[in-house]
């Protein structure tokens, strides 16, 4: 058996001297550096990310497997993505993060890796950092709240935007605003809906990464930690086969991903993240594809923000293994995953416990799912819309744009009284993309204006090449690309244009002619930034578009785990 950790700790001489010595200061006796499979435990624990805080005790079940199983354990820190906390926005940092992740993988004695994951941005860029090294890896995430208690209902993430709504109106007061802060988020763990932590919690399940029911079992629950000690013991078996992530993340494996989280109604962002993680492994994976494959699948899942249910509610339902054994017509059932099961064996035997939950391909929560990429002259490359948290009058709308240059203007003028609105209007953002606000944040489903709000409407057309939070919802149009700041068409949206989206014809279309666009794009001025200097510059200049996932130009495919040059 080939241990790539013995380039280090089988060293003879000063070198192997130098690799274990210091390592000893642990208390760790030699035997253990004499052939056994070294697991590193790759930890975003942080209590600036309060949804991995309790990854401590995370990792020690994860050690307890290893352990069990004859492997060695050793946990590092790479650094956390707190959704909540980090300013401007996480996204800026998914890349940075994945560097880190790769570089201390790549530069470190282990001969398989297990990713503890939970908020957001913490799984796409472990899963991307660990995909350019190509060393066996496997996921364990955090797992989702316990849906929080609010005046005797559930509540979750989505509702901060239901009840941001009404204290705006004066409908709840700010006693009652602060009170719920404390009952929504009442237990460890990532957002209690299907946002985005647990769409990537899903991803790496239905991807093979993850052990079954990595996605759905809640933080508190004793059986997380029990999976995270099987992820251990699984760990070494990995290392032991050098089982690596090219040989599960296949393109059929890429595909089951997306059909998996159509049936589910993840979060936009899934399609970012997922199409950076296949430029990591080379896999070809389009805009288009996401479209293609979800457009044959109904959405099984009931849960919030497309319906009522929280993820607990899944697990107690039957979990992911109940999804994807009911979508199995639609899968490739042989996709290898890392328990060295395919992901139809796993899932043999999984049953439905609550039809109320998780609906059955026969007779679906909605036809509608996943989501719909939008082409027109407003997006060449592509815009994305949820179809399931949409409006159904508005996926077929035409309208007059009410235009927002950037972030600042749309916070000044939202709420002005003056402000030429009404609710068939087209609320455009520019500027909030990759380039545009450097990490392309969570602006799109931007709150309505108030003279609206007073009207009773909770609904209107928005489009922005910025991204949307996964407990968002709305008829929202999101990742318009080319972006506002390097020219697409959106930079040339004036107040008053006609914006048609037409869901069913997947179009988005901008009502101006050809001669008048390539007259308008004349006047066109990129925006000065302002970074002149660090990361955010190196960001700017290397970030993708949102189409291709907004990944680093000189960070795509993998490097594998060779380490050309010795530190002695
Ligand atoms: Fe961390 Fe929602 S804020 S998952």
């Amino acid at each position: 058996m080939y241990l790539r950790s013995q380039e280090w700790f089988g060293r003879t001489g000063k070198d192997g001297f130098i690799y274990r010595a210091w390592m000893k200061n642990q208390g760790f006796p030699h035997h253990l550096f004499e052939g056994k499979p070294v697991i590193g435990i790759c930890n975003t624990f942080s209590e600036l990310t309060p949804c991995n805080a309790h990854f401590r005790d995370l990792a020690e079940a994860v050690k307890r497997g290893v352990w069990e199983a004859g492997g060695f354990p050793l946990e590092f820190p790479v650094m956390s993505l707190g959704e909540c906390q980090m300013k401007p926005t996480t996204m800026l940092f998914r890349n940075l993060a994945s560097m880190d992740v790769e570089e201390s993988i790549r530069g470190n004695s282990m001969d398989a890796v297990v990713l503890l994951c939970g908020c957001d941005k913490t799984t796409p860029s472990l899963v991307m950092g660990a995909c350019s090294v190509d060393l066996p890896t496997t996921v364990v995430s955090g797992g989702p709240m316990l849906a929080g208690k609010y005046k005797g209902r559930n509540i979750g993430t989505s509702d901060l935007w239901r009840f941001a709504e009404a204290n705006k109106k004066g409908e709840m007061s700010q006693e009652e605003f602060v009170a719920a802060e404390a009952c929504m988020a009442r237990s460890q763990g990532h957002c209690a809906v299907m946002g985005t932590a647990s769409t990537m919690a899903a991803m790496v399940e239905s991807l093979g990464l993850a052990l079954p029911d990595n996605a759905t079992i809640p933080a508190a629950d004793s059986r997380r930690k029990v999976l995270a000690h099987m992820a251990g013991m699984q760990a070494v078996e990995l290392a032991k086969n050098n089982i690596r992530p090219s040989q599960i993340l296949t393109r059929q494996a890429f595909e089951n991903a997306i059909m998996v989280n159509a049936a589910l109604g993840g979060s936009t962002n899934f399609i970012i993240h997922l199409t950076a993680i296949a430029g990591r492994m080379g896999v070809q994976l389009s805009i288009d594809d996401f479209d293609k494959l979800s457009a044959q699948i109904p959405l099984l899942a009931n849960l919030q923000p497309s319906g009522e249910h929280f993820v607990e509610d899944l697990f107690y339902a039957g979990g992911l293994p109940a999804i994807i054994k009911e979508l199995s017509q639609f899968l490739h059932n042989d996709a290898m995953t890392i328990n060295g099961r395919t992901l139809g064996e796993n899932c043999q035997t999984a049953e439905c416990y609550n039809r109320e939950v998780i609906a059955s391909v026969a007779e679906p929560f909605k036809s509608e799912s996943g989501v719909a990429i939008l082409k027109g002259n407003l997006c060449p490359n592509g815009a994305v819309l949820k179809p399931s948290a949409a409006t159904p009058e508005l996926m077929q709308h035409t309208g007059r744009a009410v235009v927002f240059e950037n972030i600042d203007d749309y916070k000044k003028r939202i709420d002005d009284p003056e402000l030429d609105v009404d609710p068939t209007c087209v609320l455009v953002l520019k500027n909030v993309g990759p380039k545009g606000y450097p990490g392309m944040p969570e602006v799109g489903n931007m709150q309505l204006p108030a003279k609206v709000l007073a009207q009773g409407v909770h609904d209107m057309v928005r489009i922005s090449d910025g991204r949307m939070s996964g407990t968002g919802f709305g008829t929202v149009v999101l990742h318009v690309s080319p972006e506002a700041a390097v020219g697409g068409n959106l930079a040339l949206v004036q107040n008053g244009d006609l914006i048609t989206l037409d869901v069913e014809k997947r179009l988005l279309h901008l009502h101006v002619e050809p001669e008048e666009l390539a007259q308008r794009l004349t006047h066109f001025q990129p925006i000065d930034l302002g970074y002149e200097r660090g990361y955010t510059r190196m960001y700017i200049h290397h970030v993708l578009q949102a189409h291709e996932g907004a990944d680093f130009d000189f960070l795509q495919g993998s490097s594998g785990p060779v380490v050309k040059r010795d530190s002695h």
